[in-house]
């Protein structure tokens, strides 16, 4: 008899190019978009890998409900923040996550999202299709001018650095602020590494490309907000945990900075209303990563891993 296919759970859903060359391989198990923990948790018995993405957390509870033959999260995104690393290797669990596929698509949002909030186009295209466009108005719509404005990012990693290189070309001056020094973007790009503090009240625009982390959590509270320039505007493609999003709208509210654009929240799918009310903010529903190409790669890459953990190679990858 011959062995019979390893299962894998595909949490979620990825695309077909992933999803087929898995499944021709293994039995594929999947939850689907609106996947609750607790199918999760059922569909997780016996599987070999279990392909998740940040909407799926991934800690003792699932991985115990998988058991002792379980071998691989394989994490449809390069953050991977909804995953507890401790937990995979106290079980002897690898994780992999998806980098570099996705680095062009993210840093092209994050532009896109600054100069959509730099001229609030959400808004003044809610006008035009609620039928309120009277006309051009010498008057109205005044959004802020780029060119030769400060540019600030909060980490310098591979997204990060991208959005430097996009927005170079408007850049008067480009900082950014890091745990380690980045030489290459220094000498590349011009960057300036500057402290969080400096960053915060040099900039006009600010956006973030750090990793969630506990180190993270509320870098950007009231107090950083404040230092902030009136008429600034921050960016967040990263991770939502990294924004107090109750500080932000008030800033918001109160003009202390000038505009937001937003692609990630801290309880996904969950929109805090209090952003959703806020003026000058753009909201995306976290779609850094949603390009074809970007997400073909993801696909390709959890693929790559789980085939690879099953022949018994070593994945790329790995963070755990
Ligand atoms: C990531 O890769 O971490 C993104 O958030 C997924 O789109």
């Amino acid at each position: 008899m011959p062995d019979p296919k390893p299962t894998v759970l595909i949490a979620r859903r990825i695309p077909k190019s992933g999803r087929a060359r898995i499944a021709e391989r293994c039995e594929l198990r999947e939850g689907g978009l609106d996947a609750t923990p607790e199918l999760l948790r059922e569909l997780a018995q016996g599987v070999a890998a279990i392909v998740a993405d940040p909407t799926v957390a991934v800690g003792p509870e699932l991985l115990d409900a998988a058991g002792p033959q379980m071998r691989l999260v394989a994490n449809f995104a390069v953050g991977y923040d909804n995953i507890d690393l401790d937990a995979c290797r106290e079980r002897g669990v690898l994780a992999t996550n998806t980098p570099d596929v996705l680095t062009d698509a993210t840093a092209e949002l994050a532009l896109a999202l600054t100069l959509a909030a730099a001229r609030a186009t959400g808004a003044a295209e809610a006008r035009l299709r609620n039928g309120e466009w009277t006309g051009l108005d010498p008057t109205g719509h005044l959004g802020a001018e780029l060119s030769g404005a400060t540019f600030g990012t909060i980490g310098m990693g591979r997204i990060g650095r991208r959005y430097a290189e996009l927005i170079r070309p408007l850049a008067g001056t480009l900082l950014y602020s890091s745990r380690n020094a980045k030489p290459d973007a220094e000498r590349e790009l011009g960057a300036a590494r500057v402290d969080l503090d400096q960053l915060l009240s040099d900039s006009d625009v600010i956006s973030l490309h750090a990793a969630a982390s506990p180190e993270t959590a509320g870098l950007i509270g009231a107090p950083q907000l404040a230092r902030m320039r009136r008429g600034s505007i921050l960016v967040n493609t990263a991770r939502g945990s990294l924004v107090d999003s109750a500080a932000l709208a008030t800033a918001l509210r109160q003009g202390n900075i000038g505009a937001a654009g937003l692609d990630v929240y801290e309880h996904e799918p969950e929109v805090p209303a209090e952003l959703l009310d806020a003026p000058n903010c753009v909201l995306l529903p976290h779609v850094g990563s949603a390009t074809v190409a970007a997400r073909d790669g993801m696909a390709r890459l959890v693929a790559d891993a789980v085939l690879a953990v099953l022949d018994g190679r070593a994945p790329e990858h790995r963070v755990a």
